[in-house]
């Protein structure tokens, strides 16, 4: 059975402080069993301190924002996958299309960084999506196809079950305009038949996919309610708890 799961992804926001007070207001009123994973992405200057505040709830995890493509050397300012992984963090998430976007990050690159993070025990959160020329040109399917098959389709069925596909289209990343729930789930019902054809529908069926761009409080139940949508990947919205929270209820 695949799990839901909702990430949020901080992106370059916060500072110490503020995010110490974030997670222990989410841990406050956050029901542990609600059998949802709820994972915390900070900067990586507090991931330590996150994830131990997250140590004794199971379903509170932690994940970093991006790990270096090299394995370890003289890459000033770089963070390997070992590292990350030395501080027992379950998750990283790759691909993001600001990464893509302002780093140049191309899906061969990310291959590299999907396969130094399984080498060192770190579960992925996959960013695939497409652009709004893109969505408008009609290739968007293919292009998503594209982002998977060279970045991720070269992993074994085993390795694939550590892998979590996060469908975040550009033109919804905090423009406030949501895709609508039916267009989330025609990419996400895609998605999951890709990988069936790839792999097979065990692998497919388990493989949680999540939703991210303007997901917020107001919209997140009708996209949750979708059956191919098990979670979020959820930006401004984590840096309040109370919304953060309600997004977490809306399963
Ligand atoms: P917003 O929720 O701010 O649109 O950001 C989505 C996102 O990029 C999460 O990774």
């Amino acid at each position: 059975m695949r799990k839901n799961i909702v990430v949020g992804n901080w992106k370059m926001n916060l500072n110490r402080e503020e995010g110490i007070k974030l997670v222990e207001e989410v841990i406050s009123l956050v029901s542990t069993d609600n059998n949802v994973e709820v994972v915390f992405s900070p900067s990586f200057l507090y991931l330590h301190k996150v994830n131990k505040m997250c140590a004794n709830y199971n379903l509170l995890q932690t994940a970093s924002q991006n790990i270096s493509h090299n394995e370890r050397g003289a890459f000033t300012g770089e963070v390997s996958s070992q590292m990350v992984n030395s501080l027992n963090v379950k998750y990283t998430i790759l691909g993001h299309s600001e990464r893509r976007e302002y780093f140049n990050e191309t899906n061969i690159e990310l291959k590299q960084k999907v396969d130094l993070s399984l080498k060192n025990n770190l579960e992925i959160i996959f960013c695939c999506g497409e652009s709004l020329n893109q969505r408008e040109s009609g290739v968007h399917f293919d292009w998503i196809k594209q982002q998977l098959t060279e970045s991720v389709f070269h992993l074994t069925e085993k390795e694939f079950e550590k892998i979590v596909i996060a469908y975040e289209p550009i033109w919804a990343i905090g423009t406030g305009v949501t895709a609508s729930s039916d267009q989330a789930e025609e990419i996400h019902q895609f998605v999951r038949n890709v990988i069936t054809e790839k792999y097979n529908e065990n692998i497919a069926e388990n493989t949680s996919i999540l939703y991210g761009g303007s997901c917020n409080p107001t919209n997140a139940k009708e996209l949750f309610s979708k059956k191919n949508i098990d979670g979020g990947l959820i930006g401004g919205a984590s840096l309040n708890a109370e919304n953060f929270t309600r997004i977490i209820k809306s399963f």
